[in-house]
């Protein structure tokens, strides 16, 4: 078939049809690099197996080389090809939560170059819950390793748009899939020691995880302090929209009093400041779970930039659920955190 190929610059505006994901497909198996949708996030894709491949993605993000990627496979199958030493949890973690939200941090196969897990002799590996990512991973014939597919710090793209947004032109393809429904990354657990450690929370709970191990599970670093963190992720300011965004976390009374001082503070001095948990409230109409909060999140982060907003001062939510993720990506694109 004749199509025209639409482009932004370099790069191709693909469909989600099964003709595009070949022409896809065939842009991986050539070393290039595609993004694609998944059902958190969209994720730059390479061939997990081509080392030249995978350093393209570190110089398309500007991602700094310590912070490992994840990899994606179609078929519990190809897990065999991209670690070793599969226990009997991987496997039950894999059949209950995949294709999912949910990377695995296992021993990494010599199949897989060391550039893709930044020199450690791990890999976190997930499953997608979407079929126009597992086609593509399929077509491919390879695993793919796919970080977000944004600039390194700022927020993870749930459109097409925000793929764009960051790397139109430094990029092969971007396969426009439509929104994404989760919204924010993949749980990142590691099973490599003794108990299972949640280090980064995301689209799977700490409490399914929990119910389903029959055990408590641990979430790394969860004061995000600068010491040696487990996943090389967790030392970088990530998510962040260009505005500072503080976060005010304590009892209901004093985070409202707080905000309000700060506010009227920057305001006097010609800020322009916004309010995130307002925002969330009007957006989706109060009362909002954290499942819509997650879906929604990165998106009013980027919507803050469109409108040159300095200021966002945001309140802890609760951490039950999605929202541990939550307030993990909003610590972590906080310049302050203020306890009232
Ligand atoms: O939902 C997701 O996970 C998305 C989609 C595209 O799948 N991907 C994603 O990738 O968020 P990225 O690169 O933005 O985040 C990967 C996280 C980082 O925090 C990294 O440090 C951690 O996973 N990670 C990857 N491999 C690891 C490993 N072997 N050991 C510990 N942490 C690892
Ligand atoms: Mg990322």
């Amino acid at each position: 078939m004749n199509r025209s190929i639409v482009r932004i610059k370099k790069t191709q505006l693909l469909g989600d049809d099964s003709l595009s994901i070949l022409r896809a497909a065939k842009i991986i198996r050539t070393g290039g690099l595609v993004a694609f949708p998944t059902e958190t996030v969209y994720g730059l894709g390479a061939s997990a197996y081509d080392t030249a491949a995978v350093h393209k993605i570190f110089a398309a993000k500007g991602r700094p080389y310590d912070n490992p990627l994840i990899v994606h496979i179609a078929e519990l199958i190809q897990l065999e090809s991209v670690a070793v030493n599969i226990g009997d949890t991987a496997y039950k973690l894999a059949q209950q939560f995949w294709p999912g939200p949910l990377s695995i941090v296992l021993e990494r196969s010599d199949n897989v170059p060391s550039i893709v897990s930044a020199g450690l002799k791990t890999v976190a590996v997930r499953m997608p819950a979407h079929s126009t990512a597992l086609e593509l991973i399929k077509r491919s014939g390879v695993p793919l390793a796919a970080p977000s597919a944004n600039r390194a710090g700022s927020p993870s793209p749930t459109s097409s748009k925000h793929v764009l947004e960051d790397l139109a032109d430094t990029i092969d393809a971007v396969i426009m899939g439509g929104t994404c429904r989760i919204g924010v990354e993949s749980t990142v657990l590691d099973i490599t020691g003794n108990k299972p450690v949640i280090l980064r929370p995301g689209g799977v709970s700490r409490e399914d995880l929990e119910s389903f191990l029959g055990q408590k599970v641990l979430v790394a670093n969860k004061t995000y302090s600068t010491d040696i963190p487990s996943s090389p992720g967790m030392k970088y300011r990530h998510y962040s929209p260009h505005a500072s965004l503080i976060l005010v976390t304590g009892q209901k009374e004093r985070r409202s009093k707080a905000i309000k001082a700060i506010s009227s503070h920057y305001h006097q001095q010609g800020f322009k400041v916004a309010f995130l948990n307002q925002i969330i409230d009007e957006y989706l109409h109060c009362q909002a779970d954290a499942i819509q909060v997650a879906r929604m999140l990165f998106r009013i982060f980027r919507i803050m930039d469109y409108y040159q907003i300095d200021l966002i001062l945001a309140e802890e939510i609760n951490t039950a659920g999605l929202g541990l993720a939550v307030m993990n990506r909003i610590r972590k694109a906080a310049v302050r955190i203020i306890r009232a």
